[in-house]
Protein backbone atom coordinates (compact mmCIF):
# COMPACT_ATOMS: atom_id res chain seq x y z
CA UNK A 1 0.00 0.00 0.00
CA UNK A 2 1.25 3.72 -0.98
CA UNK A 3 2.55 5.47 2.21
CA UNK A 4 0.78 8.51 3.77
CA UNK A 5 3.88 10.87 2.68
CA UNK A 6 4.13 9.58 -0.86
CA UNK A 7 0.22 9.72 -0.72
CA UNK A 8 0.45 13.28 0.17
CA UNK A 9 2.96 13.99 -2.55
CA UNK A 10 0.74 12.79 -4.89
CA UNK A 11 -1.68 14.86 -4.09
CA UNK A 12 0.08 17.97 -4.13
CA UNK A 13 1.54 16.92 -7.52
CA UNK A 14 -1.82 16.99 -8.77
CA UNK A 15 -3.51 19.61 -7.12
CA UNK A 16 -6.00 17.63 -4.89
CA UNK A 17 -4.26 18.06 -1.29
CA UNK A 18 -7.28 18.93 -0.02
CA UNK A 19 -7.95 15.56 0.15
CA UNK A 20 -6.22 14.85 3.33
CA UNK A 21 -7.80 17.67 5.29
CA UNK A 22 -9.51 15.66 8.19
CA UNK A 23 -6.45 13.54 8.11
CA UNK A 24 -5.70 14.31 11.82
CA UNK A 25 -9.04 13.24 12.84
CA UNK A 26 -9.36 9.95 10.73
CA UNK A 27 -8.86 5.75 12.80
CA UNK A 28 -6.54 3.70 11.39
CA UNK A 29 -9.30 1.77 8.96
CA UNK A 30 -10.34 5.45 7.34
CA UNK A 31 -6.42 6.21 7.01
CA UNK A 32 -5.67 3.09 5.49
CA UNK A 33 -8.96 3.50 3.24
CA UNK A 34 -8.52 6.64 2.03
CA UNK A 35 -4.66 5.74 1.38
CA UNK A 36 -6.34 2.67 -1.07
CA UNK A 37 -8.75 5.32 -3.22
CA UNK A 38 -5.62 7.52 -3.49
CA UNK A 39 -3.58 4.73 -4.94
CA UNK A 40 -6.24 3.56 -7.18
CA UNK A 41 -6.30 6.75 -8.63
CA UNK A 42 -5.61 7.04 -12.51
CA UNK A 43 -4.19 10.76 -12.05
CA UNK A 44 -3.08 11.10 -15.66
CA UNK A 45 -6.44 10.88 -17.22
CA UNK A 46 -7.90 12.66 -14.14
CA UNK A 47 -6.00 15.47 -15.39
CA UNK A 48 -6.71 15.17 -18.58
CA UNK A 49 -10.44 14.54 -18.16
CA UNK A 50 -10.66 17.99 -16.09
CA UNK A 51 -8.66 20.02 -18.40
CA UNK A 52 -11.21 18.39 -21.17
CA UNK A 53 -14.82 18.80 -19.46
CA UNK A 54 -14.39 20.56 -16.52
CA UNK A 55 -11.98 23.86 -16.35
CA UNK A 56 -12.20 24.44 -20.37
CA UNK A 57 -15.54 24.37 -22.88
CA UNK A 58 -16.12 20.93 -23.02
CA UNK A 59 -15.45 19.06 -26.97
CA UNK A 60 -18.74 19.14 -28.99
CA UNK A 61 -18.71 16.90 -31.92
CA UNK A 62 -19.78 17.60 -35.41
CA UNK A 63 -20.04 15.38 -38.60
CA UNK A 64 -20.45 16.31 -41.98
CA UNK A 65 -22.51 13.44 -42.84
CA UNK A 66 -24.76 11.09 -40.94
CA UNK A 67 -26.37 8.26 -42.40
CA UNK A 68 -28.62 5.41 -41.10
CA UNK A 69 -26.83 2.36 -40.37
CA UNK A 70 -27.77 -0.91 -42.59
CA UNK A 71 -29.87 -2.92 -40.68
CA UNK A 72 -30.95 -6.40 -40.60
CA UNK A 73 -34.48 -7.09 -40.70
CA UNK A 74 -36.53 -8.40 -37.58
CA UNK A 75 -36.25 -12.52 -37.72
CA UNK A 76 -33.20 -11.96 -39.73
CA UNK A 77 -33.00 -11.59 -43.53
CA UNK A 78 -33.15 -13.73 -46.26
CA UNK A 79 -29.89 -16.17 -44.84
CA UNK A 80 -31.87 -15.92 -41.45
CA UNK A 81 -31.71 -20.25 -41.33
CA UNK A 82 -27.98 -20.17 -42.30
CA UNK A 83 -27.54 -17.29 -39.72
CA UNK A 84 -29.16 -19.46 -36.75
CA UNK A 85 -27.63 -22.63 -37.93
CA UNK A 86 -24.42 -20.90 -37.61
CA UNK A 87 -25.15 -19.54 -34.43
CA UNK A 88 -26.87 -22.72 -32.90
CA UNK A 89 -23.11 -24.23 -34.10
CA UNK A 90 -21.32 -21.64 -32.23
CA UNK A 91 -23.70 -22.39 -28.63
CA UNK A 92 -22.89 -25.86 -29.22
CA UNK A 93 -19.37 -25.99 -29.82
CA UNK A 94 -19.20 -23.99 -26.37
CA UNK A 95 -17.90 -20.96 -28.45
CA UNK A 96 -20.38 -18.30 -26.44
CA UNK A 97 -19.99 -16.77 -22.92
CA UNK A 98 -21.98 -14.02 -21.05
CA UNK A 99 -20.92 -10.70 -20.29
CA UNK A 100 -23.44 -9.01 -18.11
CA UNK A 101 -22.90 -5.42 -16.70
CA UNK A 102 -24.19 -5.11 -13.29
CA UNK A 103 -21.94 -2.33 -11.68
CA UNK A 104 -23.97 0.58 -11.99
CA UNK A 105 -25.33 2.49 -8.83
CA UNK A 106 -29.20 2.01 -9.74
CA UNK A 107 -29.77 5.65 -8.55
CA UNK A 108 -33.20 6.05 -10.34
CA UNK A 109 -34.90 2.99 -9.42
CA UNK A 110 -33.85 3.36 -5.46
CA UNK A 111 -33.59 -0.19 -4.35
CA UNK A 112 -31.71 -0.75 -1.42
CA UNK A 113 -29.74 -3.58 -3.20
CA UNK A 114 -28.11 -4.48 -6.20
CA UNK A 115 -30.37 -3.93 -9.24
CA UNK A 116 -30.67 -7.45 -10.23
CA UNK A 117 -31.79 -8.74 -6.80
CA UNK A 118 -34.78 -6.13 -7.50
CA UNK A 119 -37.85 -8.76 -7.14
CA UNK A 120 -39.69 -8.12 -10.52
CA UNK A 121 -41.52 -11.18 -10.70
CA UNK A 122 -45.29 -9.87 -10.06
CA UNK A 123 -46.38 -13.17 -8.28
CA UNK A 124 -43.13 -15.08 -7.26
CA UNK A 125 -40.85 -11.68 -6.63
CA UNK A 126 -38.28 -13.54 -8.91
CA UNK A 127 -35.42 -10.84 -8.90
CA UNK A 128 -34.19 -10.28 -12.53
CA UNK A 129 -30.81 -11.78 -11.71
CA UNK A 130 -32.95 -15.21 -11.59
CA UNK A 131 -34.78 -14.71 -14.63
CA UNK A 132 -31.26 -14.06 -16.23
CA UNK A 133 -30.21 -17.64 -14.69
CA UNK A 134 -33.07 -19.14 -15.94
CA UNK A 135 -32.52 -18.58 -19.47
CA UNK A 136 -29.27 -19.67 -19.27
CA UNK A 137 -30.13 -23.14 -17.73
CA UNK A 138 -32.77 -23.28 -20.27
CA UNK A 139 -29.81 -23.06 -23.39
CA UNK A 140 -27.16 -25.23 -21.73
CA UNK A 141 -30.16 -27.55 -21.85
CA UNK A 142 -31.05 -27.30 -24.97
CA UNK A 143 -27.46 -26.44 -26.73
CA UNK A 144 -25.90 -29.36 -23.80
CA UNK A 145 -23.52 -27.28 -22.93
CA UNK A 146 -21.72 -24.46 -20.52
CA UNK A 147 -22.17 -20.69 -20.82
CA UNK A 148 -19.95 -19.27 -18.10
CA UNK A 149 -21.48 -16.05 -16.96
CA UNK A 150 -19.34 -13.21 -16.37
CA UNK A 151 -21.22 -10.44 -14.29
CA UNK A 152 -19.12 -6.73 -13.52
CA UNK A 153 -19.85 -5.50 -10.61
CA UNK A 154 -18.18 -2.80 -8.79
CA UNK A 155 -17.07 -1.74 -5.55
CA UNK A 156 -20.71 -0.72 -4.60
CA UNK A 157 -22.27 -3.92 -5.11
CA UNK A 158 -19.85 -6.45 -5.53
CA UNK A 159 -20.60 -8.21 -2.09
CA UNK A 160 -24.10 -7.36 -2.06
CA UNK A 161 -24.37 -8.85 -5.19
CA UNK A 162 -22.48 -11.86 -4.07
CA UNK A 163 -23.99 -13.18 -1.18
CA UNK A 164 -27.44 -12.81 -3.76
CA UNK A 165 -26.11 -15.41 -5.44
CA UNK A 166 -24.77 -17.53 -3.07
CA UNK A 167 -28.08 -17.14 -0.92
CA UNK A 168 -30.19 -18.26 -3.76
CA UNK A 169 -27.78 -21.24 -4.16
CA UNK A 170 -26.73 -19.78 -7.81
CA UNK A 171 -30.25 -20.10 -8.59
CA UNK A 172 -29.56 -23.74 -9.98
CA UNK A 173 -26.19 -22.61 -11.94
CA UNK A 174 -22.93 -24.71 -11.75
CA UNK A 175 -20.96 -21.74 -8.94
CA UNK A 176 -17.91 -22.47 -11.19
CA UNK A 177 -19.64 -20.91 -14.23
CA UNK A 178 -20.31 -17.60 -13.16
CA UNK A 179 -17.52 -15.30 -12.55
CA UNK A 180 -17.67 -11.84 -10.58
CA UNK A 181 -15.18 -8.92 -11.59
CA UNK A 182 -15.20 -5.84 -10.78
CA UNK A 183 -14.84 -2.24 -12.69
CA UNK A 184 -12.78 0.42 -11.50
CA UNK A 185 -13.89 3.67 -9.90
CA UNK A 186 -13.20 7.16 -10.40
CA UNK A 187 -13.26 10.30 -8.29
CA UNK A 188 -16.09 12.85 -8.83
CA UNK A 189 -15.32 16.35 -9.03
CA UNK A 190 -16.59 19.57 -8.16
CA UNK A 191 -16.91 22.17 -10.28
CA UNK A 192 -13.68 23.52 -10.11
CA UNK A 193 -12.01 20.23 -10.61
CA UNK A 194 -11.35 18.87 -7.14
CA UNK A 195 -12.03 15.74 -6.00
CA UNK A 196 -15.45 15.47 -4.08
CA UNK A 197 -14.99 14.22 -0.06
CA UNK A 198 -17.72 11.73 0.94
CA UNK A 199 -16.38 10.70 4.27
CA UNK A 200 -13.88 12.79 6.47
CA UNK A 201 -11.72 9.18 5.36
CA UNK A 202 -13.27 8.40 2.04
CA UNK A 203 -13.89 10.16 -1.24
CA UNK A 204 -16.81 10.47 -3.56
CA UNK A 205 -16.23 8.09 -6.27
CA UNK A 206 -18.46 6.30 -8.95
CA UNK A 207 -18.35 3.66 -11.35
CA UNK A 208 -16.67 4.15 -14.58
CA UNK A 209 -19.59 3.15 -16.61
CA UNK A 210 -20.47 0.46 -18.28
CA UNK A 211 -17.56 0.83 -21.15
CA UNK A 212 -15.53 -0.08 -17.68
CA UNK A 213 -15.77 -3.71 -18.22
CA UNK A 214 -13.17 -3.12 -21.52
CA UNK A 215 -10.06 -2.87 -18.58
CA UNK A 216 -12.00 -4.82 -16.97
CA UNK A 217 -12.89 -8.29 -18.55
CA UNK A 218 -8.31 -7.44 -19.46
CA UNK A 219 -7.39 -6.85 -15.99
CA UNK A 220 -9.46 -9.42 -14.05
CA UNK A 221 -8.28 -12.29 -15.77
CA UNK A 222 -11.75 -12.72 -17.34
CA UNK A 223 -10.22 -12.90 -21.33
CA UNK A 224 -7.83 -14.99 -20.10
CA UNK A 225 -10.10 -17.80 -18.25
CA UNK A 226 -12.71 -17.35 -21.55
CA UNK A 227 -9.46 -18.20 -24.20
CA UNK A 228 -9.29 -21.31 -21.64
CA UNK A 229 -12.61 -22.83 -22.05
CA UNK A 230 -12.74 -22.18 -25.44
CA UNK A 231 -15.14 -19.00 -25.77
CA UNK A 232 -14.54 -16.45 -28.34
CA UNK A 233 -17.44 -14.85 -28.36
CA UNK A 234 -19.28 -12.72 -25.57
CA UNK A 235 -22.80 -11.92 -25.59
CA UNK A 236 -23.34 -8.37 -23.79
CA UNK A 237 -26.45 -7.17 -22.09
CA UNK A 238 -27.68 -4.95 -18.92
CA UNK A 239 -28.77 -6.40 -16.06
CA UNK A 240 -31.82 -4.25 -15.62
CA UNK A 241 -33.52 -5.37 -18.75
CA UNK A 242 -35.25 -8.44 -18.03
CA UNK A 243 -36.56 -9.46 -21.18
CA UNK A 244 -33.23 -9.85 -23.00
CA UNK A 245 -32.40 -12.83 -24.97
CA UNK A 246 -29.30 -13.97 -23.24
CA UNK A 247 -27.40 -15.60 -26.17
CA UNK A 248 -29.61 -15.37 -29.52
CA UNK A 249 -28.69 -18.22 -31.47
CA UNK A 250 -29.78 -15.85 -34.55
CA UNK A 251 -28.02 -12.97 -33.43
CA UNK A 252 -25.07 -15.17 -32.70
CA UNK A 253 -25.30 -16.29 -36.57
CA UNK A 254 -25.18 -13.76 -37.60
CA UNK A 255 -21.86 -12.24 -36.02
CA UNK A 256 -20.27 -15.50 -36.63
CA UNK A 257 -20.90 -15.58 -40.37
CA UNK A 258 -19.77 -12.11 -40.91
CA UNK A 259 -16.49 -12.13 -39.13
CA UNK A 260 -17.79 -9.69 -36.69
CA UNK A 261 -15.81 -7.90 -34.01
CA UNK A 262 -18.68 -6.50 -32.52
CA UNK A 263 -22.15 -6.57 -33.31
CA UNK A 264 -25.46 -4.78 -32.14
CA UNK A 265 -29.16 -5.31 -31.79
CA UNK A 266 -31.59 -2.54 -32.34
CA UNK A 267 -35.44 -1.19 -32.04
CA UNK A 268 -37.57 0.89 -33.57
CA UNK A 269 -37.55 4.23 -31.39
CA UNK A 270 -40.77 4.86 -30.53
CA UNK A 271 -40.80 8.50 -30.66
CA UNK A 272 -37.98 11.01 -31.67
CA UNK A 273 -36.90 11.72 -28.46
CA UNK A 274 -37.18 8.46 -26.82
CA UNK A 275 -34.33 8.21 -23.54
CA UNK A 276 -31.71 5.52 -26.07
CA UNK A 277 -28.82 6.39 -27.97
CA UNK A 278 -29.44 5.96 -31.91
CA UNK A 279 -26.97 3.68 -34.08
CA UNK A 280 -25.79 5.90 -37.03
CA UNK A 281 -22.80 6.21 -39.51
CA UNK A 282 -21.00 9.52 -38.86
CA UNK A 283 -18.88 10.71 -41.70
CA UNK A 284 -18.78 6.89 -42.28
CA UNK A 285 -17.63 6.05 -38.99
CA UNK A 286 -19.62 3.71 -36.78
CA UNK A 287 -21.18 5.53 -33.76
CA UNK A 288 -24.54 5.54 -30.95
CA UNK A 289 -25.34 9.00 -30.38
CA UNK A 290 -26.42 9.61 -27.08
CA UNK A 291 -29.92 10.51 -26.84
CA UNK A 292 -28.68 13.46 -24.12
CA UNK A 293 -26.59 15.42 -27.57
CA UNK A 294 -29.48 14.85 -29.96
CA UNK A 295 -29.99 18.49 -29.84
CA UNK A 296 -26.61 18.45 -31.41
CA UNK A 297 -27.34 16.47 -34.48
CA UNK A 298 -31.11 18.17 -35.48
CA UNK A 299 -31.22 15.77 -38.41
CA UNK A 300 -31.38 12.82 -35.78
CA UNK A 301 -35.00 13.58 -35.28
CA UNK A 302 -36.43 14.18 -38.56
CA UNK A 303 -38.83 12.41 -40.00
CA UNK A 304 -40.40 11.53 -43.70
CA UNK A 305 -43.45 12.60 -45.19
CA UNK A 306 -45.39 9.53 -43.76
CA UNK A 307 -44.09 10.95 -39.93
CA UNK A 308 -41.63 8.06 -39.80
CA UNK A 309 -38.61 8.58 -37.88
CA UNK A 310 -35.39 8.34 -40.65
CA UNK A 311 -33.07 7.50 -37.90
CA UNK A 312 -35.32 4.86 -36.23
CA UNK A 313 -32.35 2.57 -35.16
CA UNK A 314 -32.76 2.66 -31.55
CA UNK A 315 -30.20 1.05 -29.37
CA UNK A 316 -31.22 -1.29 -26.71
CA UNK A 317 -27.57 -1.94 -25.43
CA UNK A 318 -27.44 -5.35 -26.46
CA UNK A 319 -24.06 -6.47 -28.12
CA UNK A 320 -21.95 -9.34 -29.24
CA UNK A 321 -18.12 -8.55 -28.33
CA UNK A 322 -15.05 -10.49 -29.72
CA UNK A 323 -12.83 -11.58 -26.77
CA UNK A 324 -10.04 -10.36 -29.15
CA UNK A 325 -11.78 -7.19 -30.08
CA UNK A 326 -11.64 -6.39 -26.03
CA UNK A 327 -8.24 -6.98 -25.97
CA UNK A 328 -7.60 -4.66 -28.81
CA UNK A 329 -9.99 -1.81 -27.72
CA UNK A 330 -7.91 -2.20 -23.87
CA UNK A 331 -4.21 -2.02 -25.72
CA UNK A 332 -5.59 1.24 -26.95
CA UNK A 333 -8.24 2.20 -24.22
CA UNK A 334 -6.25 5.85 -23.99
CA UNK A 335 -8.09 6.74 -27.23
CA UNK A 336 -11.23 5.34 -26.07
CA UNK A 337 -13.52 8.51 -25.27
CA UNK A 338 -15.47 9.56 -21.57
CA UNK A 339 -18.08 11.62 -20.91
CA UNK A 340 -19.36 13.67 -18.05
CA UNK A 341 -22.39 13.55 -16.20
CA UNK A 342 -23.55 16.72 -14.01
CA UNK A 343 -24.87 15.27 -10.64
CA UNK A 344 -26.02 16.17 -7.06
CA UNK A 345 -23.25 14.63 -5.63
CA UNK A 346 -23.43 14.43 -1.30
CA UNK A 347 -20.35 15.75 -0.26
CA UNK A 348 -18.76 17.44 2.51
CA UNK A 349 -18.16 20.66 2.79
CA UNK A 350 -14.81 22.58 3.63
CA UNK A 351 -15.89 22.16 7.57
CA UNK A 352 -16.39 18.94 7.07
CA UNK A 353 -20.32 19.37 7.09
CA UNK A 354 -22.59 16.76 5.16
CA UNK A 355 -23.99 18.62 1.93
CA UNK A 356 -27.18 17.48 0.00
CA UNK A 357 -27.15 19.40 -2.86
CA UNK A 358 -30.42 20.81 -4.42
CA UNK A 359 -28.53 21.65 -7.99
CA UNK A 360 -25.56 19.29 -9.84
CA UNK A 361 -22.74 20.35 -7.56
CA UNK A 362 -20.27 18.14 -9.63
CA UNK A 363 -19.58 15.77 -12.24
CA UNK A 364 -19.09 12.06 -12.39
CA UNK A 365 -16.71 10.75 -15.14
CA UNK A 366 -17.90 7.53 -17.28
CA UNK A 367 -17.06 5.34 -20.63
CA UNK A 368 -19.82 4.09 -22.44
CA UNK A 369 -19.58 0.41 -24.20
CA UNK A 370 -21.05 1.58 -27.13
CA UNK A 371 -18.03 3.84 -28.12
CA UNK A 372 -16.71 0.99 -29.05
CA UNK A 373 -18.66 0.46 -32.15
CA UNK A 374 -16.40 3.43 -33.66
CA UNK A 375 -13.55 0.58 -33.52
CA UNK A 376 -14.84 -1.54 -36.10
CA UNK A 377 -13.50 -1.27 -39.04
CA UNK A 378 -15.59 -3.90 -40.58
CA UNK A 379 -19.47 -3.41 -41.81
CA UNK A 380 -22.00 -2.81 -38.94
CA UNK A 381 -23.89 -6.07 -38.47
CA UNK A 382 -27.11 -4.66 -36.76
CA UNK A 383 -30.10 -6.69 -36.47
CA UNK A 384 -33.92 -5.26 -35.44
CA UNK A 385 -35.52 -6.79 -32.59
CA UNK A 386 -38.67 -6.50 -31.69
CA UNK A 387 -39.62 -4.84 -28.12
CA UNK A 388 -42.04 -7.19 -26.64
CA UNK A 389 -39.94 -10.47 -25.51
CA UNK A 390 -36.78 -9.19 -25.61
CA UNK A 391 -36.66 -5.32 -24.46
CA UNK A 392 -37.73 -3.54 -21.33
CA UNK A 393 -35.21 -2.16 -19.01
CA UNK A 394 -35.87 -1.24 -15.81
CA UNK A 395 -34.44 2.35 -14.75
CA UNK A 396 -36.87 3.68 -12.40
CA UNK A 397 -40.22 2.11 -10.39
CA UNK A 398 -43.08 4.23 -12.49
CA UNK A 399 -43.30 5.60 -16.32
CA UNK A 400 -40.87 4.48 -19.26
CA UNK A 401 -38.82 1.67 -18.55
CA UNK A 402 -40.09 0.78 -15.22
CA UNK A 403 -40.80 -2.07 -13.20
CA UNK A 404 -44.51 -1.45 -13.68
CA UNK A 405 -44.19 -1.23 -17.27
CA UNK A 406 -41.77 -4.79 -17.47
CA UNK A 407 -44.51 -6.30 -15.42
CA UNK A 408 -47.01 -4.92 -18.27
CA UNK A 409 -44.96 -6.16 -20.68
CA UNK A 410 -44.90 -9.55 -19.08
CA UNK A 411 -48.63 -9.85 -19.25
CA UNK A 412 -48.86 -8.97 -22.76
CA UNK A 413 -46.15 -11.47 -23.45
CA UNK A 414 -47.21 -14.49 -21.85
CA UNK A 415 -50.33 -13.97 -22.10
CA UNK A 416 -50.13 -14.39 -25.45
CA UNK A 417 -48.17 -17.50 -25.39
CA UNK A 418 -51.14 -18.69 -23.53
CA UNK A 419 -53.78 -17.77 -25.76
CA UNK A 420 -51.54 -19.09 -28.70
CA UNK A 421 -51.24 -22.77 -26.89
CA UNK A 422 -55.07 -22.38 -26.66
CA UNK A 423 -55.23 -21.47 -22.81
CA UNK A 424 -58.04 -18.50 -21.71
CA UNK A 425 -56.93 -15.87 -20.52
CA UNK A 426 -58.59 -12.70 -18.71
CA UNK A 427 -58.13 -9.53 -20.71
CA UNK A 428 -60.22 -6.12 -20.11
CA UNK A 429 -62.89 -4.22 -21.86
CA UNK A 430 -59.89 -2.36 -23.64
CA UNK A 431 -58.16 -5.91 -24.39
CA UNK A 432 -54.82 -5.91 -22.10
CA UNK A 433 -54.09 -8.95 -20.23
CA UNK A 434 -56.00 -8.38 -17.29
CA UNK A 435 -54.14 -10.65 -14.51
CA UNK A 436 -50.51 -10.88 -13.30
CA UNK A 437 -48.64 -13.69 -15.51
CA UNK A 438 -44.74 -15.26 -15.03
CA UNK A 439 -43.41 -18.15 -16.81
CA UNK A 440 -40.47 -19.50 -15.89
CA UNK A 441 -38.26 -19.26 -18.71
CA UNK A 442 -36.42 -22.44 -17.69
CA UNK A 443 -39.63 -23.78 -18.58
CA UNK A 444 -39.94 -22.41 -22.14
CA UNK A 445 -37.95 -19.32 -23.56
CA UNK A 446 -40.06 -18.52 -26.64
CA UNK A 447 -43.73 -18.95 -27.92
CA UNK A 448 -43.03 -22.32 -29.84
CA UNK A 449 -41.11 -23.95 -26.94
CA UNK A 450 -43.73 -23.34 -24.73
CA UNK A 451 -46.72 -24.90 -27.03
CA UNK A 452 -44.72 -27.83 -27.01
CA UNK A 453 -44.07 -28.25 -23.67
CA UNK A 454 -47.64 -26.88 -21.99
CA UNK A 455 -48.95 -30.07 -24.43
CA UNK A 456 -50.82 -32.34 -21.03
CA UNK A 457 -50.56 -29.39 -18.63
CA UNK A 458 -53.91 -27.42 -17.77
CA UNK A 459 -52.98 -23.69 -17.34
CA UNK A 460 -56.27 -20.54 -17.18
CA UNK A 461 -55.39 -17.35 -17.00
CA UNK A 462 -58.62 -16.28 -15.64
CA UNK A 463 -56.47 -15.00 -12.37
CA UNK A 464 -53.02 -14.55 -11.65
CA UNK A 465 -50.73 -17.52 -13.18
CA UNK A 466 -46.71 -18.36 -12.25
CA UNK A 467 -45.80 -21.67 -14.12
CA UNK A 468 -42.77 -22.41 -12.27
CA UNK A 469 -39.30 -23.76 -14.11
CA UNK A 470 -40.66 -27.33 -14.38
CA UNK A 471 -44.31 -25.85 -15.89
CA UNK A 472 -46.06 -26.45 -12.72
CA UNK A 473 -48.09 -23.84 -11.37
CA UNK A 474 -46.37 -21.80 -8.57
CA UNK A 475 -48.83 -19.64 -7.08
CA UNK A 476 -51.43 -21.85 -6.16
P1 LIG B 1 -27.50 2.80 -16.42
O1 LIG B 1 -26.75 3.79 -17.19
O2 LIG B 1 -28.93 2.70 -16.66
O3 LIG B 1 -27.18 3.04 -14.89
O4 LIG B 1 -26.80 1.42 -16.65
P2 LIG B 1 -27.75 2.36 -13.60
O5 LIG B 1 -26.65 2.30 -12.62
O6 LIG B 1 -28.38 1.02 -13.85
O7 LIG B 1 -28.90 3.34 -13.11
P3 LIG B 1 -28.89 4.89 -12.77
O8 LIG B 1 -28.46 5.62 -14.01
O9 LIG B 1 -27.91 5.11 -11.62
O10 LIG B 1 -30.30 5.14 -12.37
C1 LIG B 1 -27.10 0.53 -17.67
C2 LIG B 1 -26.40 -0.77 -17.35
O11 LIG B 1 -24.99 -0.58 -17.24
C3 LIG B 1 -24.52 -1.05 -16.00
C4 LIG B 1 -25.71 -1.02 -15.07
O12 LIG B 1 -25.53 -1.90 -13.98
C5 LIG B 1 -26.84 -1.42 -16.02
O13 LIG B 1 -26.82 -2.81 -16.23
N1 LIG B 1 -23.43 -0.16 -15.52
C6 LIG B 1 -23.60 1.18 -15.54
C7 LIG B 1 -22.29 -0.73 -15.06
O14 LIG B 1 -22.13 -1.97 -15.04
N2 LIG B 1 -21.30 0.09 -14.62
C8 LIG B 1 -21.42 1.43 -14.61
O15 LIG B 1 -20.47 2.11 -14.20
C9 LIG B 1 -22.60 2.00 -15.10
Amino acid sequence: MVTESSARERLEENGQEHVFRFWDRLTGPERAHLLAQVESIDFKLMNRLVAQWVTSEPPEERFDRIEPVPVIPKGGGGDAQEAWQAGEEALTQGRVGLLLVAGGQGTRLGFDGPKGAYPVGPITRKSIFAYHAEKIRNLERRYHCTLPWYIMVSDTNHEQTQTFFEKNHYFGLEPGNVVFFEQRMVPCVGQDGKFLLDQPGSLAMNPNGHGGVIPAVVDNGIARDARSRGVDTLSYFQVDNWAVKVADPLFIGYHVMRTARMSSKTHRKDKPREAVGVHCLCDGVYRVIEYTVLDLYPQLLETDSAGNLLHYAGSPAIHILDVGFIESLNANYDAFPWWRAHKKIPCLNERGERVEPREPNGYKFETFIFDALRFVTHDPVVLEIPRLGEYTPIKAYEGDNSVIAARESMRTLWGGWLESAGFPVRRDAEDKVAVDIEISPNFALCEHEFIERARGHVYDALSDIAIGPDGRIENR
